[in-house]
Parts: C-alpha cells; structure tokens; sequence
C-alpha cells in the first residue's frame, strides 16, 4: 500500500478543454486527439446542458440518498445492473483495498419497456424507479438528463471518430451508438480515504466502455496516474471545472484504437466533505463486434487485441468488480 505523502497528492493536471461550440473544427479535433494519446481525459464545455437543469438534477440525486436505507433497498440493484448500490458494494481495486468503495450509487440504463424484444439482453430492460409519491418528478428528471447526455456523447463521439481518420459518423450506425448501452449512475461518496490503510472512496481503475461523461460537485477527489506502471505511482487531482463534464475513454476504445488512445488508471479520495458526481458509461450496441478500427492497424502496427462481442466485454468486466447479488439475501 502507498505512501500517503502531500507532494505526490496535491499534484493538480491540467487537460485539454474540448468547446462543442467552437467553429475551429480542425483545432477542436487536433486537441481532443492530443488528449486521447496522452491520457484521454479532457474537459468539454459549452454542451448545451443548462446549469440549472444540472443543479437540479445534483438535487434530486441528493434527495435519493437521504432516504432511509430500507426505502433504499427497495431499489436494490437488479441482475440488469440498473437500481441501488450500496456503501462497500463495489470493489475496483482488491488489491490495494481493505474492502469496497466507500460510495452508494445508483444505476439508471436506457430504458426498453417489458413487451421489447430486446428486453432480455444484459444491460437492457426496464429501470427500478423510486416510488414517484416519495420523490416526485425524480424519474422525469433522470430520463431526461439520461436522453441530454446521450446526446452529448453523441457529439464527442463524432469528433473521436475525426480524431481516429474515420468518416464523422462512424459511430453513429445502429450496431454502434445508434442503439446504444448508456448507463448513467449517481454517486455518493462520504468519509476520509487512507491510501496507507487501503480505505478509498472509489478504487483505482480503468472504465470499461467507450467514454464516460463525468459530472460531478464542486467537491475535489477524482485523480488520474497517467504511467501505472510507474513505482511509486504518481497521482494527480482532476479539479472540478463549474459546467464542464471531466470525460475519460474507456478500456473498450483503448481495445478498439489498437492502443493509440489511452484509457487511464483513476480513482477517488474522499477528505471527509460529502461529495456527489454522476458518471454517464457509453457503451456502442450489444451485438457491437469491437475489433481494430481500419486506421489503427498497418504493416508496423498489426491488431494487439483480438475481436470481442461488447456485451461479452461488460459482462466479464462488471462480474469482477460487483458483490454477488446473493449477500443481500433478496425477499421477492
Ligand atoms: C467511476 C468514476 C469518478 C467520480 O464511477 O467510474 O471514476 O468522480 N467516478 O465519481
Ligand atoms: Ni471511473
């Protein structure tokens, strides 16, 4: 375990800033291309999500959580990964990790009503939503940001696409983000993270999808350690920039770019303030094969990794990371 030492923590980074408004096509896609070799995290700004709705939908996060655990549990999360996660329920990192994630959360996925006949896919089906009389015009608002940052991704995944010399909307055909896996989830952290105990408010990892849009709190935690093979490693805070989403590439665009864009090692300290964020995980189609994108591989640069279902990719992935359902002794 490491050595909890200011001048390795406080380091702050300083990443590219993405404007979704900005004519200069040419020099928004040269910066998101030079952040996504470095590290790939980036800010983008000016994505057209008014701050009030954002504060409102921090508000309404917030209201979840103060609830009593027992109205909690009610939502408890499914086998589709959509509802309540509770405090210690995940765990990113057992190596370094005393136990889970000093975090709850709770997922909300894209939602396919009961009579679709997509709804027996994982990561698909409807969403367990809180009694509307408890939290009135709560699922309103999820769905509505779910549908406002779906779009958002949408417009950043345009630009990756450029950023790779692929046509504009290579990620806009149906077995890709056309019919996608997006999954917003919120987030509560609380307490004080030890790095030297192996207590973290979220563990050191990589995200598993495409890209995340991270939203969160004017609260510092997040940090990213750009070399994990490094020792010792060196971590650097990510400040929170008001209106800006924090976006990361995932290990399942690493895999697709054969390398070229990086999926970075990140985590979250907690220093005793309560702290709210809201990831939102892109993931392309189900049935999306993710083999090496035709500009990422040449005679120099043959495919490092071999073709893997999407689907397949997730579920491995959350199996790792999640308790087994079975430990909340679930009443039907
Ligand atoms: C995640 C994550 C960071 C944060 O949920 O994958 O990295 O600031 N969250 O909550
Ligand atoms: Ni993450």
């Amino acid at each position: 375990m490491e050595n909890h030492t200011m001048d390795s923590t406080m380091k702050v980074s300083s990443l590219n800033c993405i404007d979704l408004t900005n004519d200069d096509l040419h020099h928004s896609v040269v910066s998101l291309k030079q952040a996504c070799l470095d590290c790939g995290f980036f800010y983008v700004i000016n994505h057209g999500i008014k701050e009030e709705f954002m504060d409102d939908v921090f508000e309404q996060s917030k209201n979840f959580f103060a609830l009593p655990v027992e109205e909690k549990m009610k939502v408890l999360r499914n086998e589709k990964h959509r509802g309540y996660t509770p405090v210690l329920d995940e765990i990113l990192d057992p190596e370094n990790q005393l136990h889970g994630d000093h975090k709850e959360g709770y997922y909300i996925g894209i939602e396919v009503p009961k009579d679709d006949p997509h709804r027996d896919m994982p990561f698909y089906g409807p969403n367990p939503w809180p009694d509307a009389d408890v939290l009135p015009k709560w699922r309103e608002t999820m769905e509505e940001y779910h549908q406002e940052a779906l779009r958002v991704s949408k417009a950043i995944a345009r630009l990756l696409a450029l950023a790779l010399d692929l046509d504009v909307d290579y990620f806009d055909r149906t077995e890709m983000l056309g019919k996608p896996i997006a999954t917003m989830r919120l987030l509560h952290y609380q307490g004080i993270s030890d790095p030297s105990k192996g207590i973290y408010a979220c563990g050191a990892h990589s995200d598993y999808g495409m890209m995340t849009l991270l939203a969160t709190d004017g609260v510092m935690g997040l940090q990213i350690c750009k070399d994990k093979n490094a020792k010792p490693q060196k971590w650097e805070y990510v400040p929170p920039i008001k209106g800006a989403f924090i976006v990361n590439l995932g290990d399942m665009l690493e895999r697709w770019s054969n390398g070229f864009f990086k999926s970075t090692l990140h985590r979250v300290l907690g220093n005793g303030q309560e702290r709210y964020s809201i990831p939102f995980f892109v993931e392309p189609n189900h049935d999306c094969l993710v083999e090496c994108l035709p500009t990422c591989t040449s005679e120099s640069d043959l495919p490092k990794y071999p073709p893997i279902k999407c689907s397949a990719y997730l579920t491995q992935r959350y199996k790792e990371t999640h308790a087994e359902l079975s430990i909340y002794n679930q009443q039907t």
